[in-house]
């Protein structure tokens, strides 16, 4: 077992370079199955989510060739199999992808119900109905669902409620499609424009990514292409906060800043100033932090996956602040941890009550998912001491080099086997 040993208390100054997003990247990595042929994917973050993608389509017959840490080619052309072996799509939710690209090109998929960050429920209904209107008959059966279709034929399809993945799994599902398929009230994410990007550089015909309502319009065949896959908007975000809630200055490279909008809003209400450049932000912050109101909301309102990076910058703003969770039911849980550091934070249903006080205490933290790790990592640099935080693999899981972008920003972190011995010579 891997800890973090953080020593905070000191601002991040300097800059750090953004890796492609996780998010398109686990959504096109499946689609690559579509194109049977040969794709060249650029900008792939080097983080396990994207190393269980590529296990996946090389268990399924893919030919892969790594051509850099973040470049592979991926060739489709020879696969053998629907089923994603049950261990490897147990490892992240994501894995639901590879039913509507294998469903397309096959007319059948099998994936073990998805694992990923445990937010509270997460159904895959809206995937289903789909699946369904194209003509697809899906079964569950002892943890595996399937999914399969003689001929998938268009169909007009009304979301019964925003998701990012059942929006590209109706995507890849209509890319091969008889006829014109129509998506309403689908996401509106950076990742659901970067996957109809994609499906359209391999010759799809994918219209409206980035509105609520998308048509796509069936093609006989699809072909290879070379992708660069877009920055991480959550992961960018992720150091803008730690930028703002250590009081420093960092240089956030590799970005679009159109994509952090959302964020930059309520960073510069908290007190922070920000200027934005082509493909950079600069965040810095020497006034105090005030008190914010945060809904989060499907694209473009403020990202659920922002949430606790931005509560635990909110818990020494001066004044109290309110955080509604409009997404998921669960996703307070990293709170008692920020409690654990002195925090005084209430949390009653999807409402969070944050009173900001002094300074955050350094205590022992444990990660509980992606996002909330995350936030732990942000929390332990604002305190005054060292902090270790456990279960990091769920940090681990998003976040290509953490350890090293951070250390190059001035944070002492490191990264330890959990052995007392260790622990003691890490700082
Ligand atoms: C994706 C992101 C995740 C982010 C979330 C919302 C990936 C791999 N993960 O997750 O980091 O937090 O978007 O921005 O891209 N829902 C249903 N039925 C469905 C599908 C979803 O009721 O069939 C509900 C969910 O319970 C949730 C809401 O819709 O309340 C949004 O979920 P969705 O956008 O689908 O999230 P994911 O795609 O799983």
């Amino acid at each position: 077992m891997e800890k973090f040993v953080i020593k905070g208390g000191t601002p991040l100054e300097g800059e750090v370079t953004i890796s492609g997003a996780k998010n398109a990247a686990v959504a096109i990595l499946p689609a690559t199955i579509l194109a049977s042929g040969k794709c060249v994917i650029e900008n792939l973050p080097c983080i396990r989510d994207v190393n269980v993608s590529l296990e996946i389509l090389h268990a399924l017959g893919a030919q892969i060739r790594m051509l850099d840490r973040n470049t592979y080619e991926i060739d489709t052309t020879h696969l053998t199999g629907t089923e994603v072996p049950d261990e490897l799509s147990r490892q992240m939710r994501a894995s639901y992808y590879f039913l509507g690209a294998l469903l397309s090109r096959f007319g059948r998929a099998q994936v073990a119900m998805p694992g990923g960050c445990n937010l509270g429920p997460r159904p895959i209904d809206q995937h289903l109905k789909a699946f369904s209107a194209l003509g697809a008959v899906d079964s569950v059966d002892y943890g595996m669902i399937s999914v399969r279709a003689q001929k998938l034929t268009a169909a007009h399809i009304f979301f019964d409620k925003v998701s990012v993945g059942a929006t590209m799994n109706g995507m890849l599902s209509a890319v091969l499609a008889e006829g014109q398929t129509v998506l309403e009230n689908c996401a509106k994410e950076p990742h659901v424009v970067d996957l109809a990007n994609f499906l359209n550089m391999c010759g799809a015909d994918v219209r409206g990514a980035g509105t609520d309502v998308i048509k796509v319009r069936g093609v006989a065949q699809m072909h290879g292409c070379d992708y660069s896959i877009i920055p991480d908007q959550i992961e960018a975000g992720s150091y803008m906060v730690a930028a703002a809630a250590t009081g420093g200055n960092v240089l956030v490279k590799n970005v679009i800043p159109k994509h952090l909008e959302p964020i930059t809003v309520k960073l510069e209400r908290a007190g922070a100033v920000i200027e934005e450049f082509d493909d950079a932000v600069r965040v810095s912050r020497t006034g105090e932090l005030h008190p914010l109101k945060i809904n989060t909301m499907p694209h473009p309102g403020f990202p659920t996956d922002m949430q606790p990076l931005m509560s635990v910058m909110l818990s020494v703003a001066k004044g109290t602040s309110t955080v509604t969770e409009g997404i998921w039911d669960n996703r307070f849980r990293y709170v008692d941890e920020l409690a654990r550091m002195g925090a005084n934070i209430q949390v009653d249903g999807q409402i969070a009550v944050i009173e900001g006080v002094e300074k955050l205490q350094p205590a022992p933290l444990r990660a509980s998912d992606l996002r909330a790790g995350a936030a732990l990592v942000v929390a332990a640099l604002m305190a005054n001491g060292t902090s270790e935080i456990s279960e990091i693999q769920h940090i681990e899981r998003g976040y290509e080099n953490i350890v090293e972008k951070l250390q190059a920003l001035g944070a002492q972190i490191t990264r330890i086997e959990t052995h007392p011995a260790a622990l003691s010579q890490a700082l």
